[in-house]
């Protein structure tokens, strides 16, 4: 029999005590331990990302680890972008430039982009197009998906408080 394994995952804030095989990845134990299936899975090789979630604010490939090894971590799926049911800017701007058609790819995207803008809140379009290229998605031809990421990064930028320069007033 296979031995299992008591961990605690924080998953969007929430504390999870859950029982796990060693085997299973991070990706089983959120869709049918915790019921978060909007993390969807493709190919289970770490080749598609649509299993992207955030780790510590990382885009992570949850297929490609175990559970076990995501204790500790903050981790954060598709479900934290509208946790009331109100989709956030990249969702919506996903939505107004047409950046879905099976939307299967889509939870990943969402994730990668979301841990990319965090970090790179001034993308230019090549750096977004870099970015995408690690998902596969087979219906947009990506060019929306771009558009996107790339309205929201400017979005974000306009609703930015002004930067603040530091320097005194000149007397
Ligand atoms: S399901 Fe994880 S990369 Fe494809
Ligand atoms: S929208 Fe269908 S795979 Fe991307």
């Amino acid at each position: 029999m296979n031995e299992r394994y008591l961990i605690t995952l924080t998953v969007n804030g929430d504390e999870h005590e859950v029982l796990v095989e060693g085997r299973y990845t991070l990706v089983d134990v959120l869709r049918h331990n915790l019921g978060l299936t909007g993390t969807h899975v493709g190919c289970e090789h770490g080749i598609c990302g649509a299993c992207t979630v955030l780790v510590d604010g990382a885009p992570v490939r949850a297929c490609l680890i175990f559970a076990a090894q995501a204790e500790g971590y903050d981790i954060r799926t598709v479900e934290s972008l509208a946790p009331q049911g109100q989709l956030n800017d990249l969702q919506r701007c996903f939505t107004a430039h047409h950046a879905l058609q099976c939307g299967f790819c889509t939870p990943g995207f969402l994730m990668l982009a979301e841990g990319f803008l965090a970090g790179n809140p001034n993308p230019s379009r090549e750096d977004v197009r870099e970015v995408v290229s690690a998902n596969l998605c087979r219906c947009t031809g990506y060019q929306t998906i771009v558009d996107a990421i790339a309205a929201c990064a400017a979005g974000r930028r306009e609703a930015a408080p002004a930067t603040d320069t530091g320097s005194p007033p000149e007397s």
